[in-house]
């Protein structure tokens, strides 16, 4: 049909990113005080990534330390240019459509405040509804709506520079959404709050998700955040998505389970689990087997896998909820 707005608000396909990175070492004449050759070195950030999120979704993006995370937030909200791969969202490439593409999107970097630091709360507001040429009366609408569900009343006349972080980081999520943004990034809005403010930012982002349907995308360490957000969970692991599937999948899949780890001396060792046995990955001699503990005891697994194949290492992980994304993130270690 002509016109029809694609179903997929975020299309990523095949995307990668690489970063030049200039290192010193001691080059040829090394021994010489003060010398050294300059190299630039590789560093791919995001390895060929490929998902398409829709309307309403609440995505939770997680992974450890440099997984790649901030990287992706960062070329879908149009800062940094993608090595290959294709990505849109709301069917414009972000970094070619920088200024059209922020008018329907909300970003938070929770670790950097996009306010303006001398400025009080509300006449930072007011700038973005000059920034963004948000008509008055929704202005006045959206400021209500938002800032009465993150009581902010008291802190409209407050500089940014003397807020608590938790009252910055509701003024920073009511600044991102104050143009009605189709899609919002937040990448870690929770960090460093403490219960109360960290639960009134969960039930708001859940408020505005249901109600107003705005596609939400999330990074986060906190898997509390995940539990309580994130319908879909994507886990990114150095650069590649390693998982992602509906949070209750997850835990459908791993939550009963406990998930034996096993090095097996060669490689294909030619083994065939049944009775509820599943290999949940494979890499070069490792393989993670699950089962549930309802059906098996461990020591019966255990033995059941010694006895198949010359092993050379074995481990039994619990897996909890926060364990289980821990788990399928060990899977590199
Ligand atoms: N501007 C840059 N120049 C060089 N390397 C970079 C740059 N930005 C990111 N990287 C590297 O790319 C990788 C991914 O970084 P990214 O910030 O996306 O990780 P992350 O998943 O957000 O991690 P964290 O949980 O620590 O925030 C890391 O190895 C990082 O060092
Ligand atoms: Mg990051």
């Amino acid at each position: 049909m002509p016109n029809q707005p694609p179903n997929e608000v975020i299309k990523i396909s095949q995307l990668t990113k690489d970063f030049k990175i200039s290192e010193s070492k001691p080059g040829f004449m090394g021994s010489i005080r003060g010398l050294f050759s300059w190299e630039t070195r590789n560093k791919r950030a995001l390895d060929g990534i490929s998902m398409e999120i829709k309307k309403g979704d609440f995505v939770g993006y997680v992974g450890e330390n440099g997984a790649g995370k901030s990287t992706t937030i960062k070329i879908l909200t149009g800062i940094l240019v993608p090595t290959s791969g294709e990505v849109t969202v709301n069917g414009l490439v972000p970094y070619e459509n920088r200024i059209e593409n922020a008018k329907k999107i909300g970003v938070v970097f929770g670790q950097r405040t996009q306010l303006w630091w001398d400025l009080p709360v509300g006449e930072s507001f007011d700038l973005l509804k000059a920034i963004y040429e948000i008509p008055h009366k929704d202005y006045e609408a959206n400021l209500a709506y938002l800032g009465e569900i993150l009581a902010l009343k008291d802190l409209l006349s407050v500089p940014v520079r003397k807020l608590s972080l938790g009252q910055r980081m509701r003024c920073d999520i009511v600044a991102a959404l104050l143009h009605e943004p189709e899609i919002v990034f937040l990448d870690e809005p929770t960090i460093g709050l403490d219960l109360i403010a960290k639960d009134q930012v969960r039930k708001f982002l859940k408020k505005i998700n249901a109600e107003k349907r705005t596609t939400i995308f999330l990074t986060t360490h906190d898997m509390g955040d995940i539990d309580y957000l994130c319908e879909r969970i994507v886990i990114l692991d150095e650069g590649k998505i390693i998982f992602d599937g509906l949070r209750d999948e997850l835990k459908k899949l791993y939550g009963r389970t406990r998930v034996v780890e096993v090095e097996f001396q060669e490689e294909n060792p030619g083994i065939r689990f049944d009775n509820g046995l599943q290999v949940i990955r494979e890499e070069n001699r490792k393989k993670w087997i699950s089962f549930d503990r309802k059906d098996h005891k461990a020591s019966e697994v255990l033995t059941s896998i010694i006895n198949s194949a010359p092993v050379k290492d074995i481990y039994l992980h619990e897996a909890g909820v926060a364990e289980i994304v821990k788990t399928i993130y060990e899977k590199v270690s």
